[in-house]
């Protein structure tokens, strides 16, 4: 190479494919796979001796799973230098919803047989599930602002602002998966996890901290 050449970006291979209309329709349905997934082991008995508690439990996971994903994506997009990838971000955000409100749906349906009045009961008396609960109702904004519509509503700052919510909803998670597996004394699992969002959610705090200290410095 020349000196002086201009630099080829680094996300070269992958960018064009990261902007083809295609590969948002291939990442919606390979966000669709792990529902598919819960169904047929539903549909053929394959969910093993206690088949609610595995739909839940199923649903659970992949809330987890997807909110993992969607954290991921501004870090992997600055560190790999692939901007395109945040056209995904909305859609995984909005895959954890709907992952979240399958797995309310499974523990209304499953666990409380869509009666309000022992939800409303059970909820309050059990942390772990209250904790949840809160993570669920602190989504619900985010995802009727998930719209071009509301960006421009609302204004840049202020939707930015309550979609940093989604902190709060990651750590709301963690604590309940932690309480609900320290019932078991079973936390291999909750470690993992851990680790996983707070390198997530620490990245992004140094990221802040580096851009503000450099910011306060005088220029030279
Ligand atoms: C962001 C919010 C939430 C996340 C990330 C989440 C995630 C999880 C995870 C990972 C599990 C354990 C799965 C396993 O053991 O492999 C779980 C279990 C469970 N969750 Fe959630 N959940 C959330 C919200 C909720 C809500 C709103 C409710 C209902 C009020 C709820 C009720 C339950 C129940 C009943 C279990 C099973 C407990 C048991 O088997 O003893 N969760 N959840």
């Amino acid at each position: 190479m020349t000196r002086g050449a201009p630099t080829a970006p680094r996300c070269e291979p992958i960018r064009p494919l990261l902007l083809r209309p295609a590969a948002k329709v291939a990442l919606f349905a390979a966000c669709l796979l792990p529902l598919a997934w819960l169904f047929y082991r539903a549909a053929t008995s394959a969910l093993g001796p206690n088949p609610a508690e595995a739909l839940i439990r199923g649903s659970g996971d992949w809330v987890l799973r997807m909110l993992c994903l969607t954290l991921a994506v501004t870090p992997l997009r600055q560190l790999g230098g692939w901007p395109a990838l945040a056209r995904f971000r909305r859609m995984l955000g909005l895959f954890t919803f709907f992952y979240l409100v399958l797995h309310f749906l499974a523990y209304a349906w499953l666990d409380m047989g869509l009666d309000a009045h022992a939800i409303a009961n059970d909820i309050p008396k059990r942390p772990f599930a209250l904790v949840g609960f809160t993570a669920l109702v602190l989504m619900l904004p985010l995802a009727a602002t998930s719209f071009n519509r509301a960006i421009k509503a609302l204004g840049a700052t202020r939707w930015q602002a309550l979609h940093r919510m989604v902190y709060a909803i990651a750590l709301l998670g963690m604590l309940h998966f932690f309480w609900m597996r320290s019932a078991k004394h079973n936390f291999a699992e909750v470690e993992l996890y851990a680790a996983i969002v707070a390198l997530l959610l620490g990245w992004r705090v140094a990221k802040a901290w580096i851009t503000r200290r450099s910011a306060a410095l005088p220029p030279t």
